[in-house]
């Protein structure tokens, strides 16, 4: 369900916290609308929109973009375990530029640091928060310790998710923390036979492991050791276009916590998402003003490319086509970092903003007033100026108790970007994914 889908998506909507108003979120670009990026703004982000700089980063979709080179290439994986004794791994999206080699992890909304955690949340009327991983996996083994969020509306994810769309999913419902779903998808085609439910202990109140096994032959989905389920490539074989449909491109993974239970959302998606969420008189909010998921280790171990895979280097994946299917992914040596939000795949050094008045860099923060002009000036200041950085003092809580049973002052929280300011277009979207999934 957490997932870019083909489908019209206009008038996506979404609270917005910050001004109390309603956005209307229009997508740009996708296969939804059957249109790529303009000139003056060429990167399809992952959710749809069209706009330089970060829009070119993680989740760039080389279909629908100006062409597939506007997108930046995407740093190759790296094995490693990550726990978060601070926040020296995880940098906001605010001012990520590419470089992988300086944070594992990019933060959308607010998170908190608690005892090696990280903790991310979803305060009152919020999108709620989303953690990327800055290095793609083009197969591997993907593991996440973690803890739930519980509550009707809310859903807690584990995903990887390529710029091609094919997605392997973990998601949990807050209403029912005895089950897990899964699922899978194959260049975002909106095959919603897939799902899979799994009973597991009570998500909320224990740590499990979650474990995505991504070979090239097949997917297995594991709980705590236990395998639950499989995928077998040779059985998404497609006899008519001679196609596996089978995740088989680089992907992000992906944690995420996001309202499904908006006054605002289609009535089939609250209900699927378990009904609207309390933001008031919920336990949660009560004692920690947020819903939260609380990761304790993410581990990835890379596996070896396919035999036959196009190798030039080891250091970005990019597409020789944008057909999007693994013989279409090449490795290089390929840059992936920009020198600031005003560059593209095609100039990545980019960093005079004439003439560029009005077009986005961040996705999300449209309504934020991200004009390219003040980006490049600085980066810094324009992240404080749109007010976006700082604490999620916007619960208002000050002084929490975490749902681990600790303290934590929020004022002092070091979390960038919290989520009421982000005016999350990519959450709106997702909200609309659902709301179209469930008609
Ligand atoms: C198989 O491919 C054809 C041609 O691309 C497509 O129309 C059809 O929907 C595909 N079948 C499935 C089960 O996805
Ligand atoms: C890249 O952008 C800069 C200005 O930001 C410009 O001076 C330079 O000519 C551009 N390079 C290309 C190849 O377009």
């Amino acid at each position: 369900m957490v997932r870019l889908l083909d489908a019209a998506l206009l008038g996506a909507v979404l609270l917005s916290s910050a001004v109390n108003a309603v956005d209307k979120i229009i997508q740009d670009c996708g296969s939804s609308l059957g249109a790529r990026c303009p000139e003056s703004k060429p990167c399809c982000s992952q959710y749809g929109q069209c706009g330089v700089g970060a829009f070119c980063l993680g989740g760039c979709d080389p279909k629908w973009s100006l062409t597939k080179d506007y997108c930046v290439p995407h740093p190759t994986c790296k094995s490693k375990v990550s726990r978060f004794p601070n926040d020296k791994s995880v940098i906001s999206k605010l001012k990520y530029l590419g470089d992988a080699s300086k944070h594992d992890w990019v933060l959308e909304g607010a998170a908190v640091y608690h005892d090696n955690q990280i903790i991310l949340t979803m305060p009152k009327n919020s999108a709620g928060a989303v953690l990327s991983s800055t290095e793609y996996v083009w197969y591997g083994k993907i593991s996440a310790t973690l803890r739930t969020s519980r509550g009707a509306g809310v859903v807690s994810s584990f995903i990887t998710m390529s710029d091609m769309k094919d997605e392997i999913d973990f998601e949990w419902i807050g209403d029912n923390l005895q089950k897990t779903e899964s699922n899978w998808y194959w260049q975002g085609v909106p095959d919603y036979t897939h799902g899979g439910k799994h009973e597991v202990k009570d998500t909320f109140a224990s740590f499990h492991t979650y474990e995505i096994d991504w070979q090239p032959e097949m997917v297995r989905w594991s709980i705590d050791g236990k395998e639950l389920r499989r995928l077998e490539k040779k059985s998404t074989y497609n006899e008519t276009s001679k196609t596996y449909q089978f995740p088989q491109t680089p992907s992000r993974v992906q944690l995420s916590l996001w309202p499904g239970g908006l006054e605002s959302n289609a009535e089939g998606t609250v209900k699927w998402a378990g009904g609207y969420i309390d933001w008031d008189n919920h336990v949660d909010m009560k004692t920690n003003g947020y819903y939260s998921v609380i990761v304790k280790e993410i581990s990835i171990e890379c596996y070896n490319p396919p035999a036959n895979a196009q190798k030039k280097g080891d250091k970005a994946y990019t597409y020789s086509s944008e057909r999007g299917l693994e013989a279409d992914v090449v490795i290089s040596n390929e840059q992936t970092v920009l020198k600031t939000l005003i560059g593209t795949g095609m100039n990545m050094t980019a960093d005079d903003a004439t003439g560029l008045e009005g077009v986005e860099t961040i996705p999300g923060l449209s309504s934020a007033g991200t004009g390219a002009t003040s980006v490049s000036k600085d980066r810094e200041e324009q992240t404080s100026n749109d007010g976006s950085s700082g604490s999620g003092s916007s619960s208002g809580t000050g002084r929490a108790v975490g749902p681990g049973g600790f303290s934590q002052n929020l004022e002092n929280d070091k979390s960038e970007a919290p989520a009421n300011k982000m005016q999350g277009s990519m959450f709106a979207i997702i909200i609309a994914v659902a709301a179209i999934i469930v008609i």
